[in-house]
């Protein structure tokens, strides 16, 4: 029997496949799929304090590969979500992740505070690497990264995952940061900034001019991110997530070094795809006779799967 179980960040995830945050919203409409089978996880949209509307459309084009959205933390604000969302997320047999981003450190406090003190809350993602909203994102700064992680963690006993940006020129002085700031674990990547041109008007196609790159195309990007800091820190959890919509990328991340997956667009392609990975996954464990997901996590940093020189 094989087991795909992962342990981490103090809870059981039946499986190593998450939903990311913001492709599935809240989750709701996928209640079918998780009565049919066990998932992961499930990460909400980003929620903050205040409701946002979002950037004006357009603000999805299509891209090699993937796909490039500017939508920029559409979410109905934090009272709405602890009132009228979470109570429905709380029927979800699954990991639940909430996910939340904030202005400055003091805003991280209060949305720490409130969610994690909320029932149905197992986990808390910081959002620090929005592409699509104004100023820098913190992520791209270690020391303001570190100010949002602290304050978020000194208000919660609830684990918290910082989510980075891939937009970096370090990422393991940016993990570092935040690890040193009581992130429990971290969540690598977030959307790769970019743009596109519309051919007919010469314009940039999104409103917003600027997106965040999502999908197959920044599989290599994210599993390079995934790679370089669990090498840094053997011991921290990692949801490895960017580009992963196949089984092939799916291992591909855990074997970088992933305990857990995110799945973004890949969801808005084929809703039923997590589950259908997380069934693929044991099927292939079985066939190579592997008995524990465990031994694949990581394990291109152990001289592989041991079946010769062949990369
Ligand atoms: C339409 C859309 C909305 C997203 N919204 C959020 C969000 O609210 N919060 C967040 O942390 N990431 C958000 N993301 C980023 C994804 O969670 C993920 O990090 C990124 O898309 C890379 O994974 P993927 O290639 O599997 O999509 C969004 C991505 C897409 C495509």
């Amino acid at each position: 029997m094989v087991s795909v179980g992962v342990n981490c960040l103090g809870r059981s995830f039946a499986n190593p496949v998450v939903l990311a945050s913001g492709p599935a919203g809240f989750g709701l409409e996928l209640k079918p799929f998780f009565l049919r089978r066990p998932l992961g996880a499930l990460t909400t949209k980003t929620i903050t304090r205040e409701p946002r509307s979002g950037n004006p459309p357009p603000r999805l084009v299509d891209a090699p590969a993937g796909a490039l959205n500017s939508i920029g933390l559409a979410n109905p604000g934090l009272e709405a979500f602890l009132a009228d969302v979470l109570p429905e997320i709380r029927e979800l047999s699954t990991v639940r992740i909430v996910s939340f981003a904030a202005s400055d450190p003091s805003e991280a406090e209060v949305m720490a505070g409130r969610l994690g003190e909320a029932s149905g809350v197992d986990l808390l993602e910081v959002n620090l690497s929005c592409p699509n909203v104004e100023g820098r994102p913190p992520a791209c700064e270690r020391g303001t990264a570190w100010e949002m992680v602290r304050a978020a963690s000194d208000a919660t006993s609830v684990p918290l995952l910082a989510k980075l940006a891939p937009d970096v020129s370090d990422v393991v002085e940016i993990a570092e940061g935040v690890l040193e700031a009581g992130a429990s674990g971290l969540t690598l990547i977030n959307a790769v900034r970019g743009l596109r041109i519309n051919r007919d008007t010469g314009r940039p196609a999104l409103a917003r001019r600027w997106g965040g790159l999502s999908g197959a195309a920044i599989l290599p990007v994210a599993l390079a991110k995934v790679f370089q800091v669990r090498e840094a820190f053997p011991e921290v959890p990692i949801v490895g997530t960017g580009g992963v919509t196949e089984l092939g990328s799916l291992l591909e991340m855990l074997m970088a070094g992933a305990d857990l997956v995110g799945l973004g667009l890949g969801v808005m392609a084929d809703p039923e795809v997590p589950w259908k990975l997380a069934q693929e996954l044991e099927a292939w464990l079985s066939r190579r006779d592997i008995d524990d997901c465990s031994e694949i996590i990581g394990c291109a940093h152990r001289g592989g799967l041991g079946v010769g020189e062949t990369r």
